[in-house]
């Protein structure tokens, strides 16, 4: 979603705001601008579309200046236009926004009615004229953001600059993060410490109800209510991983071909490979007690969650109460403290989720986080941190983050098995095996299957719909492969759970619709091939992705088979995952779509 950066310097801004920018791009936007304050006069520039429009803009007409902010833009309110690009001018003021301001409509309304002329469709547009009437009723700058925010409602990281006071500059948070950054003589604002890296490491996190302001020297921090507040600044690890795309057309297929040395890495956190055994879990979540656990997430986490649910039921004998994060956070479920909650979230600040992981909070369950961002709200919220340590997942789609949660998930699930008594030491150690052996099966198979997939991508690219099928814990994955085809390609799918096929969807099936059946030869395989046999009677056509012994074992004429090494159930979803993925992301390819940043999608959700 939006990203914001800010910078109080020394040295010209433009060009940093721009390189800012840049490491902000993956979490999606579709207009972006940079407004400076140069000898007392405040200037923009604004373009809809990529970076590269507002480049050419600020190379044809620069904007000097020592003070800037700049804002990508991820469409709300109004069309991604020029107009409705930030920065936002009203009288002086420069604003930046990220998040919805809910009651913009009735403010926009009060301040029309008191002579406001509105540029803008945008719900932000009202911050810029509330800022402007507060300093004509003679508030000072700070007075008159606090007047400002309490007038305002909704989800927001707001930093606002005046032209008349350029070493000065505003920010607050109520949703959305917002970091500063201290330089040496400079200070920063970003949405994550990663805009920030190049600048400096030490980051503060603001947190709900914080109003910070900057000069070049200090950053002080008060509430609504202009009380002073402390928080400790702290030492980003963003600077280590910054990241480019190496060799690698897009950062999806980068990221698709570090898993297994990014996995092998998260397992080592979780795993003592020596022993075969799960490292103990010294947390404050005590699997061995829990009455039950809640799992709440959205979108591909979610479906990391999903696969979790069939590992902590099965091995742990857990019951798992899970749900998408936008539903579970009003569905009122009953929760009790002998319970605990698990929040998944590669970025740790999707808004949904937080709503619900402080819904468990309020009902007194400890909370874990199994995160990628350690230093996100998520994280910072949570009793326990679970990292999955897949570094920067840059690519909108998400592909890494999935298999490191499964990872994860995989691990604290023995882990649980064996603290509840419900897994003997000897299947943990032979599970545990197999999850060391994974990283090393999933190089095989990324190398192995990749032009088979490359040449079928081709085909399926012809295709409008398609549908995926799968049972047991390949259900979730028929859903993240539906997921992860349509946010990339465009091409209309649905993922199904094999035994649901009669229940409906068998009427879809012809010629026009491929059917992905994913179906290692586990317990299911059988039931699986009979879904199969009603999809080939219908004259569907069946990418069937399955293992040796499954290729071997059905006879069923197909348009591609793809046969995946045969391996233990505990780690099939994660080496399932790899033909899902490429399969996604080379129909894409052959699209020509925006791989890495999708039409419409955002990488960090950070409204609801
Ligand atoms: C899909 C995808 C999204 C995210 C979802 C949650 O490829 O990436 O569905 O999984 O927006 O985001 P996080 O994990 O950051 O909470």
């Amino acid at each position: 979603m939006c990203g914001i950066v800010g910078i109080v310097g020394k040295q010209p801004v433009a060009g940093r705001l721009v390189d800012a920018l840049r490491r902000l791009e993956y979490r999606g936007y579709d207009s972006a601008g940079v407004a400076t304050i140069h000898e007392g006069r405040m200037d923009r520039r604004r373009a809809e579309g990529k970076l590269f429009n507002l480049e050419k803009k600020l190379d044809a007409e620069p904007l000097p200046g020592n003070v800037g902010i700049a804002h990508t833009r991820w469409a709300t309110h109004g069309i991604p236009n020029e107009a409705n690009a930030h920065p936002h001018f009203v009288d002086g003021v420069a604003v930046v926004h990220n998040g919805i301001i809910e009651n913009f409509s009735e403010l926009k309304d009060e301040l029309q009615r008191e002579g406001a002329e509105f540029q803008s469709q945008t719900d932000t547009e009202v911050v810029a004229h509330l800022l402007a009437q507060y300093t004509r009723q003679g508030l000072d700058h700070r007075a008159a953001m606090l007047a400002m925010l309490n007038r305002i409602s909704g989800a927001y990281a707001l930093v606002v600059m005046f032209e008349d006071e350029p070493g000065t500059m505003l920010a607050a948070r109520s949703g959305p993060p917002l970091a500063i950054g201290h330089g040496r003589g400079e200070m920063f604002l970003g949405s994550d410490a990663i805009a920030l890296s190049p600048f400096t490491n030490e980051i503060t996190y603001l947190v709900d109800g914080d109003c910070a302001i900057l000069t070049h020297d200090a950053a002080e921090i008060i509430d609504f209510d202009g009380k002073p507040v402390k928080r400790r600044s702290q030492i980003s690890q963003a600077a280590a991983f910054m990241v480019d795309k190496g060799n690698h057309r897009h950062f999806m297929e980068k990221e698709i071909y570090e898993q297994p040395e990014i996995i092998s890495h998260a397992l080592s956190h979780y795993i003592d490979f020596a022993a075969h055994t799960v490292k103990a879990n010294d947390t404050a979540i005590d699997f061995a007690k829990l009455s039950g656990l809640a799992i709440s997430a959205c979108g591909t986490a979610y479906l990391s969650g999903l696969v979790g649910k069939y590992w902590f039921e099965r091995y742990a004998r857990l019951p798992v109460e899970i749900d998408v994060a936008s539903e579970f956070r009003y569905r009122e479920l009953p929760l009790s403290p002998s319970q605990a909650a698990l929040f998944i979230s590669q970025s740790g600040e999707t808004a949904d989720t937080l709503a619900s992981l402080r819904y468990c909070k309020d009902n007194g369950l400890k909370i874990g986080a199994v995160v990628n961002v350690s230093e996100s709200t998520i994280a910072r919220e949570s009793d326990a941190i679970f990292p999955i340590l897949a570094g920067p997942e840059i690519g909108v789609a998400s592909t890494k983050a999935f298999t490191c949660q499964l990872a994860v998930l995989a691990a604290l699930a023995i882990g649980a098995g064996r603290a509840r008594g419900t897994l003997m030491a000897d299947d943990e150690k032979a599970m545990v095996k197999h999850l060391a052996e994974m990283p090393r099966i999933m190089s095989r198979v990324l190398n192995e299957v990749q032009p088979q997939i490359e040449a079928l991508s081709r085909e399926l690219s012809r295709f409008k719909d398609v549908l995926y099928l799968g049972r047991g814990t390949s259900y979730p994955l028929a859903l993240e492969g539906a997921l992860k085809l349509k946010e990339i390609s465009y091409i209309h799918a649905e993922g199904y759970a094999a035994g649901e096929l009669k229940h409906g969807p068998i009427a879809l099936i012809d010629e026009n619709m491929p059917v992905i059946v994913i179906a290692p030869h586990d317990r299911f395989f059988e039931k699986t091939v009979s879904n199969m046999q009603e999809v080939a009677a219908r004259g569907g056509r069946i990418i069937f992705i399955t293992d040796e012994k499954g290729a071997a074992a059905s006879k069923l004429p197909t348009m591609a088979t793809i046969a995946l090494p045969n391996v233990d159930e505990i780690i099939a979803p994660m080496i399932f995952s790899l033909p899902i993925q490429l399969l996604a992301y080379h129909t894409a390819v052959f699209m020509g779509t925006d791989v890495d940043q999708p039409r419409n999608l955002a990488k960090s959700v950070t409204v609801e």
